[in-house]
């Protein structure tokens, strides 16, 4: 990751915009928008330009008193400041791998309890209390076939039944009206799996929700974190920041103490209902399904605050930078447990599904699909859907290329797996011969005459 970092003393979303905003890299429209598909629209169309765009700041919504920011992650440069330390691979890498530890997820333990303990009793909840619905949430509409508005950048905490573990995770949550919103855990996250132990246990979940608090804690929930790992320690030492904790007053759920919004509220396991539609990252909608009921029984806001919201749909959007963010700390951690493992690419159009290409030492003698069952099995890729392997001395970028080198290299019968709905494809095979060039002599014979050419 080659982005520049921005200043490192940001603590809050406010002063995340206004550091933006002196760097001109916060966009403000005063003119009065919709939450009903125009901001969605108008972030789409920037975030499709070059370098990403902007952040956007929508000072005056039609159906809500509060302003929308929107595309704050969508750049290199401000997915960078978010992923923190992390977005250095250099940076990431030695700590790392000078932590005590035998594998990844012992270290990043190691590493991440360090900084609990700087920064342990800094917690203090001052959110002035106010009770309304949340329909007065300026919540998006961003596509003309989804099923309603919802909110998409909200921070979901759940408190573990048998761990006790606070976990945090980015699930969309669609406004059924002023006490209800539809949660969609997918298959296979903790938010799913926690949500399925109270059941068990017949037993309703509380949960917290916080929208707008310091993009570290955006990165934190976003990355696939070991089971024994705490999202709001990981995002402290991420940001290297001290971010500051408070209970939710009704939950005791540890959330962002600067929260912009708070709600808090329970889930109970037998109530179901559709979610959807909803127009995702792979152009489509997903169709509507059974997803678990949120009841709101408080929200709480800071003083003016500014509601966060992220457009999903066709990429590139900011997602992808968010998520490209991550592959300097991803590689760090995947290098701890298979040091064959040297360079890694998120593929663009399937980010979300974990689409990867990786440059391995094939040299070390690991054999790519065995690499893949153990990536499969845990850590950051195990939810990843395609893994391409690559020689480490093969471009792993642009896709172009590496698409050129794999459909003329590959045997499809030997070096294509595919198991569970997932596949890998072992594209380290060696060239039959000698790779076609022009001569240096030739080179350097066109280069002085060029001009000879016509050209
Ligand atoms: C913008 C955004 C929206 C997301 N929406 C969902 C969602 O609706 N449901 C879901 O299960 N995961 C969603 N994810 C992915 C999870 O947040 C991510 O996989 C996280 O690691 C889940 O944490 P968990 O494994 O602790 O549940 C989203 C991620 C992002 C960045």
């Amino acid at each position: 990751m080659k982005a520049k970092l921005l200043s490192n003393k940001s603590r809050s979303l406010k002063s995340f915009l206004q550091l933006l905003d002196s760097q001109g890299d916060l966009h403000h429209v005063r003119t009065t928008v919709s939450c009903n598909q125009e901001i969605a629209a108008i972030t789409d169309r920037i975030c499709k330009s070059t370098g990403g765009g902007q952040a956007l700041l929508f000072e005056s919504v039609r159906e809500s008193r509060y302003p929308v920011v929107t595309n704050l992650f969508g750049s290199a440069r401000r997915a960078a400041f978010a992923w923190g330390r992390g977005a250095s691979f250099q940076d990431i890498a030695k700590l790392i791998n000078n932590a005590p530890g035998r594998g990844s997820d012992e270290r990043l333990h190691h590493l991440v309890q360090l900084r609990r303990r700087c920064s342990e009793g800094t917690g203090r909840f001052d959110l002035p209390l106010r009770k309304c619905g949340l329909t007065s949430l300026p919540a998006l509409q961003n596509w003309p076939g989804d099923g309603g508005r919802f909110l998409t950048l909200a921070l979901v905490y759940l408190r573990d039944p048998q761990s006790q573990r606070i976990n945090c995770g980015i699930y969309r949550m669609q406004i059924l009206d002023d006490d209800r919103a539809a949660i969609r855990f997918l298959p296979g996250s903790d938010g799913a799996r926690i949500f399925e132990a109270y059941a068990q246990a017949n037993r309703s979940m509380p949960v917290a929700v916080t929208l707008g608090s310091d993009p570290a804690w955006v990165a934190a929930a976003a990355f696939p974190l070991p089971m024994d790992v705490a999202e709001s320690d990981f995002a402290r030492w991420l940001s290297d920041r001290s971010l500051t904790s408070a209970q939710g007053p009704l939950t005791d759920l540890t959330i962002p103490a600067d929260a912009e919004f708070v709600l808090e509220g329970v889930m109970c396991p037998e109530e179901s209902i559709l979610e959807g539609p909803f127009g995702n990252h792979t152009g489509y909608y997903a169709t509507p399904t059974r997803a678990a009921v949120f009841h709101l029984q408080a929200l709480y806001h800071g003083e003016d605050p500014v509601f966060p919201a992220t457009v999903v749909g066709p990429p590139p959007m900011e997602n992808v930078h968010l998520m490209r963010g991550s592959e300097p700390l991803t590689l760090a951690l995947l290098n701890v447990d298979y040091p064959c493992i040297e360079r890694l690419r998120f593929i663009e159009q399937g980010i979300f599904h974990g689409c990867t290409i990786l440059g391995v030492d094939t040299s070390q003698g690991q054999c790519p699909f065995d690499l893949a069952h153990a990536l499969w099995r845990r850590g950051p890729l195990k939810r990843s859907r395609l893994l391409i392997f690559c020689n480490c001395e093969m471009e792993i970028e642009p896709l172009s290329v590496v698409l050129w080198r794999l459909i003329n290299r590959i045997d499809p019968e030997k070096d294509i797996l595919i198991e569970h709905g997932r596949m890998a494809i072992d594209s380290t095979r060696p060239a039959g011969g000698p790779s076609v060039k022009v001569s240096p002599v030739i080179e350097g014979l066109i280069n002085r005459r060029w001009h000879e050419y016509g050209f």
